[in-house]
């Protein structure tokens, strides 16, 4: 298993997010997760990238403490329209999911550049490479972070609502994207969009604080109500 909850505890000061929450993730798998507002899904993933660790239980990552997976993990955090605000280009952007691969002396390493303008490609946002990052549009710019989290080409790909300023068409060709690594990458999506999940993904984790694992189709029947509950 690549990624393991095992009677998983979180709180933020005595506020419990997460309560006895168990999973696996095997490899190559495709999940979405969902739930309301405040269930815990941010805090999840940052208990995946080792950002927080469990107030109980334990959080393993290729059977390691998450920290020190984390060059195996890309990673696009939940963004916010001041997220944005620092004067850096749309390819520094990209290229900076590759910090791991600076020479000592600080260099980069040919072929990063090349590699950075062709992901720009892939997520449709060529011949933007020199636009200041602020001043792209939120989805262009959840584009851009994608792009990011792949230029470490990693085996485990943490999405946190990365389709929240899209519009349904780019939503689509993002998740279509993504299906491109199914069986090679194993990717976590968080979303709040059922239609994506129900044609895309291939397992469904809920959290509500705590968490079930259901099949797409289920998600559909029960949440797009918006009635969050555990139905095991
Ligand atoms: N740094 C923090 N200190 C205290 N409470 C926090 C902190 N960060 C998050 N919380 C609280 O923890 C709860 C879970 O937050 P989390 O961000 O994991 O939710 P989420 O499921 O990602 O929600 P959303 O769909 O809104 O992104 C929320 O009630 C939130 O207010
Ligand atoms: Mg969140």
């Amino acid at each position: 298993m690549i990624i393991t909850f095992k009677k998983l505890f979180f709180s933020y000061g005595s506020v419990e997010i997460l309560k006895n929450v168990s999973f696996e993730v095997a490899q190559g798998e495709y999940i979405g997760i969902v739930g309301p507002n405040g269930g815990g899904k941010t805090t999840a993933i940052k208990l995946m990238m080792g950002f927080l660790a469990p107030s109980g239980g334990q959080v393993e990552v290729f059977g390691k403490a998450p920290e020190n997976a984390r060059t195996k993990i890309g990673y696009v955090p939940q963004i916010n329209a001041y997220d944005k605000e620092f004067p850096i280009s749309t390819l520094e952007v990209v290229l900076s999911g590759a910090l791991s691969h600076l020479h000592w002396w600080g260099a980069r390493p040919q072929g990063d550049k090349k590699r950075a303008k062709e992901l720009l490609k892939e997520v449709g946002l060529e011949g933007l490479e020199k636009r200041s990052f602020g001043a792209l549009s939120g989805g262009q710019a959840q584009k851009a972070l994608i792009a990011r989290a792949l230029m470490c080409d990693p085996e485990i790909l943490l999405l946190d609502e990365p389709t929240a300023n899209i519009d349904p068409q780019s939503e689509q060709a993002i998740f279509e994207y993504l299906k491109k690594f199914q069986g090679k990458k194993t990717i976590l999506i968080v979303t709040h969009n059922f239609d994506a999940i129900v044609k895309n993904v291939e397992r469904v984790l809920c959290f509500q604080h705590e968490v079930s694992s259901m099949k797409p189709q289920d998600v559909c029947e029960h949440f797009a109500i918006g009635m969050y509950h555990n139905h095991e």
